[in-house]
């Protein structure tokens, strides 16, 4: 079958990379993509929330199969947008319909949900323009440190953890009262902090039944050490050492067979994957958001080592047989490594020249691309996170070091990584 991929980061070139291997795939292409998704399929030059010109794309080539990756899209509604046109709806989307795409669109949907369905999380109270003086009344009275949330979809940029009354309070005015974040902080959710390790699981499901995916852990922090400002993800690690049976049989009794079976009640559409994002505070784990995709660089540690044909397992969802397959794990661990230009996540410039893609030195090596494009047969950079270099290796130090010393062969103007992703394991 022909198969799209939306979207452009190296979380797609992973999506790309994985598919174009299944010898179910016959043409691939990716809107919009980027220099290294061309190398797997044919690009498209479509915006991932243009809908109109991803049906005409799919159409035209023939599409069966559509691998949604950003939440923009899957927020606005693009599972529905297929589902419900006679000559699309035989196109299979993989994602959530526009209503289950909340539990990442909207914080306050996702808290009430989770309330719902007694999944473990942090306490929260949500606040609008007409409850403010209540919500300031509900920060002064609150212990620190406070976490202040944007309802909506900010970009990565709506959390603030907030140390002090004050600074909660103005952040809560800025939001409200100022549209810091524009519409999506119209509704603030404020929450108790959550301490211990974060992990992240990954579950494919078909709103009934599901599968989980390799674990997986990345570094959101853009200086070594995990300190300086919030980035997308300069990393990340699979398998996650404390990840033990133990932990993961309460993670599924606790929070994924009720997240499961609170689509079922809610008779949520849901085709897709469910990003989870756990904090783990004395073996317990509590949720801390739920993402309607999966993350970046986390798919990039997370698919290589999946055996299974990509392709098979998506058909299943549709042919309700998630049941029926076993996930076939590289028991080798894999860490990437995300390149970014200087000046990321705040201001940097793109256009500049990528010299040393070519030679990989083995195997255990792969270079997705995040934010690169070609101009006259050469590779620049186009984009914050520029490349994510994904490496195999007995353990923790072993892949990481591999994934260093690749980077420390390829070169661009300002350019910048962490090499100390898995630190803490090390
Ligand atoms: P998000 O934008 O929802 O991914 O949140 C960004 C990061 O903020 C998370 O990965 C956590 O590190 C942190 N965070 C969010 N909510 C909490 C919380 N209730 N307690 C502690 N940290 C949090
Ligand atoms: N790496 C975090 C995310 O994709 O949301």
């Amino acid at each position: 079958m022909n198969i799209l991929v939306v979207g452009s980061g190296g979380r797609e070139h992973t999506f790309a990379w994985k598919l174009k291997q299944s010898p179910l795939c016959d043409q691939l292409f990716i809107a919009p993509g980027n220099a290294g998704t061309a190398s797997c399929g044919t690009n498209l030059n479509i915006k991932p929330t243009d809908f109109e010109a991803l049906k005409n794309a799919a159409l035209e080539h023939n599409i069966e199969m559509i691998v949604v990756g950003p939440e923009d899209p899957l927020v606005n509604g693009i599972y529905d947008y297929f589902a419900n046109q006679i000559d699309t709806k035989h196109i299979q989307v993989i994602g959530p319909s526009a209503e289950a795409a909340q539990l990442e669109g909207s914080k306050g949907y996702a808290k009430a949900f989770m309330k719902k369905y007694n999944i473990p999380t942090a306490a929260y109270a949500a606040f609008d323009n007409t409850s403010f003086e209540v919500g300031v009344q509900y920060i002064r009275k609150h212990s620190l440190p406070i976490v202040l949330k944007a309802d909506g979809l900010a970009a990565g940029k709506g959390v603030l953890i907030c140390n002090s009354h004050e600074d909660a309070l103005k952040e809560f005015e800025l939001m409200i009262k100022q549209s810091k974040f524009g519409e999506a902080g119209n509704k603030v959710v404020i929450e108790q902090f959550l301490k211990g390790i974060e992990v992240s699981v990954f579950v494919l499901t078909n709103g009934k039944e599901y599968i989980i995916l390799p674990e997986a852990k990345d570094y959101k922090r853009i200086g070594e050490g995990d300190t300086g400002l919030n980035t997308g993800g300069m990393g990340a690690i699979s398998p996650v050492p404390f990840f033990n049976g133990d932990l993961k049989n309460k993670i599924i009794s606790k929070i994924i067979e009720p997240t499961i079976n609170g689509f079922q009640s809610e008779q949520l559409i849901y085709e897709g994957f469910v990003f989870i994002g756990l904090m783990i505070d004395n073996d317990e784990p509590y949720v801390i958001e739920y993402n309607c995709r999966m993350g970046d660089p986390e798919t990039e540690v997370v698919i290589p080592r999946i055996k299974n044909d990509l392709v098979e397992i998506f058909q299943a969802i549709k042919k309700n047989t998630l049941h029926t397959i076993e996930i076939l794990t590289d028991a080798r661990t894999a860490t990437t490594t995300v390149a970014v230009s200087g000046g990321y996540p705040e201001q940097y410039t793109t256009g500049e020249l990528i010299e040393g893609l070519s030679d990989l030195p083995n195997n255990d090596c792969i270079i997705f691309h995040s934010g690169t494009a070609k101009s006259n047969e050469k590779i620049i950079t186009n984009g914050g996170r520029v490349l994510a270099v994904t490496a195999f290796g007995e353990n923790i130090p072993v892949a990481k070091e591999r994934s260093s010393q690749l980077l420390s062969t390829i070169h661009f103007n300002n350019m910048y990584y962490r090499s100390d992703i898995g630190f803490e394991f090390i």
